[in-house]
């Protein structure tokens, strides 16, 4: 599989300073290890966590499986670490993941003007299913999110 070699860690509320460390270097908004937690003793949320050989953590992600569906909370990788088809990797294993407990569509939220996690989504055939007008709030303005999903069955 793609990816492979980088090693996946699953994630769990042990984890959540790690998380939270990650989390921070890749968003403007950081999330606290108190949201991690609470994230990850919640039923059905799931956590991968990407390194590379014995170094340190290069890439997190956060999703949550509800029914026949899953939503992507969270995903991202170090600066340092972009471009090298970690992002690409998680969402391969997530889709292989769920699909095996059932999970036939597969959501997330991306702001209209995040061109790379756009190009990763369309490129793994997550496609528009509806928008929030001025969802996020940047700093000079508000910007819409857009919903995508991908069907994984
Ligand atoms: C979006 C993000 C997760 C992508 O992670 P990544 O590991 O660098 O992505 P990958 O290497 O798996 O990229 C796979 C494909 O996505 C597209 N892509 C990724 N980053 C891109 C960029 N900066 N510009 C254009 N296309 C990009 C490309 O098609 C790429 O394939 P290629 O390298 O063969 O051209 C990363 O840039 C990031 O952490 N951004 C900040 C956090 C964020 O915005 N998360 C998404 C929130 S919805």
């Amino acid at each position: 599989m793609r990816g492979d070699k980088f090693a996946y860690v699953e994630g769990s509320a042990l984890h959540a300073e790690i998380l939270a460390a990650l989390h921070d270097s890749c968003f403007d908004v950081s999330w606290s290890i108190q949201e991690f937690q609470d994230l990850l003793t919640s039923p059905g949320v799931f956590a991968l966590i990407v390194q590379q050989g014995t170094s340190e953590p290069c890439g997190l992600v956060v999703f949550r499986a509800a029914s026949d569906e899953c939503e992507i909370l969270t995903i991202g990788v170090l600066p340092g670490w972009r471009r090298h088809k970690i992002a690409a990797s998680l969402l391969d294993r997530i889709i292989v993941q769920m699909r095996d407990i059932g999970v036939s569509r597969v959501f997330l939220e991306v702001a209209k003007d995040n061109e790379a996690a756009l190009k990763l989504y369309q490129g793994q055939g997550f496609q528009e299913v509806g928008r929030r007008r001025k969802y996020y709030k940047m700093a000079d303005g508000r910007i819409d999110a857009l919903i995508l999903a991908k069907t994984i069955f």
